[in-house]
């Protein structure tokens, strides 16, 4: 599990954060938000679902963070993408959902095509009620392997995701393939 090490102010600096814009969300706050969210049986009740593609409700994350509700129908995933150096945590609330994810840091600049070394590939398994945390420069697709049943996710990321990058995957091959910007999918 990839977390990262939030920086710690000295006990005796100047708090830069005024009561208008609360203190950045830790990974600890984002897991407890999905948590707490993927727990809410009347909220993830209200999400729409189709048969025919990924569905999602925007949602109110803590401290500024960006969340979602996502339904997953049976055999849709995301693709290879990063979070564009924002951190983030993500909670199943129905069904079960296959996190596959790389143990590497990748250079985020200067590359359309990189050759991944041997045994970096990961791969969890998240079934309704587990959750993880995952720290800025974390690469992963997810997907929802059931031939029949939907699944049901939490997600949040501070800072709000500013970008995602896009990859392709051929065997250890992985290419850059798009960049995506918040006005695509909000
Ligand atoms: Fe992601």
């Amino acid at each position: 599990m990839s977390f990262s090490v939030r920086a710690s102010a000295s006990p005796h600096a100047v708090s830069p954060h005024s009561a208008d814009s609360p203190a950045a969300p830790t990974e600890a706050d984002l897991l407890a938000f999905v948590r707490r969210t993927a727990a809410d049986a009347r909220l993830i009740a209200s999400l729409p679902l189709d048969p025919q593609g990924r569905t999602w409700i925007r949602l109110e994350g803590p401290a500024g963070s960006e969340a979602w509700l996502i339904g997953w129908p049976p055999g849709t995933g995301t693709g290879w993408h990063d979070h564009g150096g924002s951190h983030g945590a993500f909670a199943t609330a129905t069904g079960q959902l296959i996190e596959q994810s790389l143990a590497a840091r990748l250079p985020t600049e200067g590359w359309k095509v990189l050759e991944l070394a041997d045994g970096i590939d990961r791969e969890r398994r998240l079934a309704g009620g587990d959750s993880r945390a995952f720290g800025p420069h974390h690469v992963h697709q997810v997907l929802n392997t059931s031939p029949e049943r939907h699944a049901v996710s939490v997600h949040a990321y501070y800072p709000p995701l500013p970008m995602m990058r896009r990859y392709g995957r051929t065997g250890q091959v992985l290419r850059l393939e798009q960049v995506e910007w918040p006005q695509e999918w909000t």
